[in-house]
């Protein structure tokens, strides 16, 4: 052989052995000793995120009902709450993106959550956006779905006999004070506080405001607690470590966005004893690559896509569901 070739031959040799080194140390190891702290969140989590909300308008009754049928392990929502301290399911600050507040309401659609009763959210068409946006996807039954309040999610999970576990975020908690106060009653008014059947918890907290965080670990301290991290809450925790030390103070886990979950900063935070879930991927190289990375759990629009990454496919699609559940 070409002494050429055996030189690129043990380059590339020192490389591939190089990457299984770091691989090992970054990713095995930390995981290795962060299933011997025996964390209380379990490996590869199927969040739906939203709902099925690739399937289905977001955080409405299809797109959870979608969920709960095709097995996801949770059911993702953002809570905010209203004039009248109605906790509601919306994503956003303001009802322009995914309602009709425009043609209903002229003028208002720039005021939050907060500013309507659930009586006027109620109104609303939390739908027709959709098959606007996704033509292929559309269903006429899209149209007229309403906002859900958490209530009515808690009993669409519930629905089937056992309950589908529930993700909850206190979406821009800072705006609703007491709004843990708000969700811990009405979950326990509901029965979900619970413990479990000794599988998944039934009930999951998360949130980008760590003050949200340890409001809840006060009120419902048997709760796990997912602290959400992206560029802001970095720069204001001022950095990847100080950051993981206020999420173990919280515990016990972190939820970064995908681009943050390098392998070592998932070491890390397993190091840290903290389980880590990203948010939000929805293609199949990306749950290859978190996997490798040794990232616990995704948030995905996609849901019935990561049930069969992980081997736990639905026997039925999305779209014979969806028929079956009349929509
Ligand atoms: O809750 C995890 C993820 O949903 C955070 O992003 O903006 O979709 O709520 P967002
Ligand atoms: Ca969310």
């Amino acid at each position: 052989m070409a002494r050429w070739k055996k030189f690129l031959l043990g380059v590339s040799g020192i490389f591939v052995l190089a990457l299984l080194i770091a691989w090992l140390g970054w990713v095995v190891l930390p995981l290795r000793a962060l299933e011997a702290t025996h964390p209380p969140v379990p490996h590869n989590l199927v969040i739906a995120h939203r709902g099925a909300s690739y399937w289905a308008p977001e955080e409405t009754q299809p797109a959870y009902e979608l969920a709960r049928e095709l097995g996801t392990d949770y059911l993702e929502m953002d809570i905010q709450r209203t004039k009248d301290f109605a906790l509601v399911a919306i994503h956003d600050d303001t009802l322009e993106r995914t309602t009709n507040v425009a043609e209903l309401f002229p003028g208002r659609e720039k005021q939050t959550i907060s500013e309507f009763t659930l009586a006027e959210l109620k109104q609303l068409d939390a739908g027709y956006w959709f098959n606007r946006k996704h033509p292929g996807l559309a269903r006429s039954s899209y149209s007229g779905q309403r906002i859900l309040t958490l209530g009515e999610i808690l009993d669409i999970a519930g629905a089937k006999g056992r309950k589908c576990p529930v993700y909850i975020e206190t979406k821009s908690a800072d705006h609703y004070p007491g709004i843990e106060r708000d969700l811990v009653a009405l979950l326990r008014e509901k029965g979900w506080l619970e413990p479990g059947d000794g599988g998944l918890p039934p009930v999951i907290f998360q949130s980008f405001y760590s003050d949200s965080l340890m409001k809840l670990k006060e009120l419902a301290p048997n709760i796990p607690r997912i602290y959400l991290v992206e560029s802001q809450v970095l720069k204001k925790e001022g950095g990847w470590a100080p950051m993981l030390d206020r999420a173990a103070q919280i515990g016990a886990g972190i939820g970064p966005m995908g681009t943050l979950c390098w392998p070592w900063n998932v070491g890390s935070a397993h190091r840290h004893g903290l389980t880590v879930h990203a948010f939000t991927l929805d293609e199949p190289w990306q749950f290859r690559l978190m996997a490798w990375f040794g990232v616990d759990g995704l948030f995905t629009n996609r849901c019935d896509a990561l049930l069969d990454y992980y081997g736990r496919p639905s026997a039925k699609s999305a779209r014979s569901l969806l028929d079956e559940l009349g929509y």
